[in-house]
């Protein structure tokens, strides 16, 4: 990797039920863990992602709940800034699509795809309820899904065979509003015509084929070179949204897949606006050399992996004479999109109407974080589904993160602290299994960032932790608790190179557990910290006000280099860096569930 500009782009979530371990695990968590790890590595990073404000989900999750749509995205908005400043989720921008600078963005690609001549109009019929006298897009109607026959299918997609519906086809229909039986009406709207951009699409798969996870080639490429790629309605008979910039079309809206999805360019642009660096965003969008990484699930596969790289090369060097009135530069492709598949819940699929799920701020209410990011990572969906289980929860706590690596840091520590008058000991030379342990943790530079260059996340983390077995297994070998005893020079040389290890395993483990590690550096008596410091900020504009979260480098001082730890330096009084777990908790937890 040559590239020292990383866009890490992260699915939006819905403003309409708060965020659990599934959402955390699928996007959220493998965005942060790359970004940090990009960060040490001395790249520029910017992370970005916001609420998804508009659609149907959101719409009707107001209806349900009588209250007016802006009230509703704005609480859940609140909550995911609350949780992600809890759980070390560190957005350069998490923003949302109810702001001007997004309506503006999304407009100008939708009208430089139309000067591009990729959109046309078409009017086809429409399911519309006589009963709300109105039309009822995407998730308003369910039905019998026509590819499958599952019963629980939203119009415009199948949560069971993953396909992306033709609204209309939809078999049985009914309202998700009040159950009555929807008609097809003709109303007219914009299509992009995805058909006439297949070709470049193919193209970009294939020219990512042979790093991309199979699963997403299988949702992409596979799938397009099966059934091709069809034009697809960008427009909704909808009053929530972003109005189509087109005389005459007032009262209908851009389809919230085809805006959303722009956040990632909105956002970018908000971001270094908010920096006082109009132009910056620039760097990560125009320049071909930009590493862009999307963190989705398996269900976004389709719109992040085929539509909008469709939309990107359709407004081509259109969108930046419309938005900045200059010649204009084609926009940066995804460099990887490294979807996840799905976390169940103790075997079954995670239900938040059935409150089968484990939320993560009530999470974060009774644990910490970074056990939860243990979890989340050692368990990552990232190949196949996977589980979350309390009793595993709890084990892996106890037997990998406080037996092997959060022991290994405080007995270590606690020792050097108590014997050399809280100093880092001044070892003699050094013997060979002191040279071999720090070598093998040296090399973990390169394979453990290697695993996270490819976003192999899971791996990284089993790594790292291999590594601190090792480590492990060098001081039981030295044991210096008896060395001390009779040769303290000795002992010396064991704890300073313990010490090292640690230090060095630290940065290493930094990206999943930033909490921690943050507090061992300071243990080790570093006085500035390995990352920044995330913070939240109201915005105004001529849509109102909206919160954001950001996060500020500051002296943030993390290197993924190998520890230069100084003999003779200060330490800090150490203390635990993890609790262990009482199994008790496994039945109280598991009771909480579908209730
Ligand atoms: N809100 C969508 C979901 O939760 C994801 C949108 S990703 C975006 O499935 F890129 F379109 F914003
Ligand atoms: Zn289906």
């Amino acid at each position: 990797m040559t590239t020292n500009t990383i866009l890490i782009a992260i699915a939006w979530p819905y403003a309409n039920a708060p965020i659990h371990v599934g959402n955390i695990t699928g996007s959220h968590l493998p965005g942060d863990i790359s970004a940090r790890y990009h960060r040490l590595k001395g790249r520029r990073v910017l992370m970005v992602s916001g609420t998804d404000s508009h659609g149907t989900p959101v719409s009707l999750r107001a209806d349900a709940e009588g209250k007016p749509v802006e009230e509703v995205y704005q609480r859940f908005h609140k909550e995911f800034l609350d949780l992600f400043q809890k759980a070390g989720i560190s957005y350069d921008l998490f923003t949302t699509t109810h702001t001007e600078n997004h309506f503006k963005v999304a407009q100008a690609i939708f009208l430089a795809l139309k000067k591009n001549g990729h959109l046309y109009t078409e009017t086809r019929p429409q399911w519309y309820s006589p009963a709300a006298n109105r039309f009822l897009p995407d998730r308003y109607v369910e039905g019998t899904c026509y590819i499958c026959g599952f019963t629980g299918a939203r119009s415009d997609q199948c949560d069971r065979c993953g396909n992306v519906l033709e609204p209309e086809k939809l078999l049985d229909p009914r309202s998700k509003a009040d159950g009555s039986t929807p008609e097809l009406r003709n109303t007219e709207h914009f299509f992009l015509d995805l058909s006439k951009l297949e070709p470049a699409v193919a193209d970009f798969l294939r020219a990512r084929q042979g790093y991309w996870r199979d699963t997403v080639i299988g949702e992409s490429l596979r799938k397009i070179e099966s059934e091709g790629l069809k034009p697809r309605p960008i427009t909704r008979d909808l009053d929530w949204g972003i109005p189509v910039p087109v005389e005459g079309w007032e009262g209908k809206c851009l389809y919230v897949w085809f805006e959303a999805v722009i956040g990632y360019l909105s956002a970018a642009i908000e971001a270094n606006h908010l920096l006082g660096q109009p132009e910056a965003w620039r760097d990560w969008w125009t320049d071909p050399a930009a590493k862009a990484f999307y963190f989705i699930g398996k269900d976004n596969i389709f719109f992040h992996a085929a539509q909008w790289p469709a939309q990107l090369m359709g407004a081509d060097k259109q969108f930046l004479q419309i938005f900045a009135e200059d010649d204009g530069q084609p926009l940066t492709l995804p460099y990887d999109v490294p979807a996840n598949q799905f976390m169940n819940l103790e075997g079954q699929k995670i239900s938040g109407s059935r409150n089968w799920a484990v939320w993560g701020l009530d999470f974060l209410e009774r644990y910490d974080p970074d056990p939860l990011r243990y979890y989340l990572t050692i368990n990552m969906p990232e190949m196949r589904d996977t589980d979350w289980d309390w009793a595993e929860f709890v084990a892996k706590n106890n037997n990998e993160l406080v037996a092997t690596w959060g022991n290994l840091a405080n007995r270590v520590l606690s020792f050097a602290y108590k014997h050399w008058d809280g100093h880092i000991p001044t070892p003699g030379e050094l013997r060979p299994a002191d040279r071999e342990i720090l070598a093998a943790i040296e090399d973990g530079f390169e394979t453990v960032g290697a695993l996270y260059e490819s976003v192999k996340l899971r791996a990284a983390l089993g790594e790292t932790l291999r590594l601190a077995s090792e480590v492990n297994k060098y001081i039981d070998t030295a044991s210096p608790w008896f060395e001390i005893k009779t040769d303290k020079a000795a002992a010396a040389i064991t704890i300073y190179t313990a010490l090292r290890a640690i230090d060095s395993l630290k940065v290493l483990f930094s990206p999943v557990l930033p909490f921690t590690c943050e507090k061992l550096h300071t243990f080790l008596g570093y006085d500035t910290p390995l990352f920044g410091r995330q913070f939240t900020e109201s915005v105004a504009d001529s849509l109102g006000q909206h919160n954001v979260l950001r996060y500020d480098p500051g002296a943030a001082a993390g290197r993924w280099e190998p520890s230069q730890l100084q003999p003779g330096k200060a330490l800090r009084q150490p203390a635990p860096l993890f609790k262990k777990l009482e199994p008790s908790l496994i039945e109280e937890e598991r009771a909480r569930l579908g209730t």
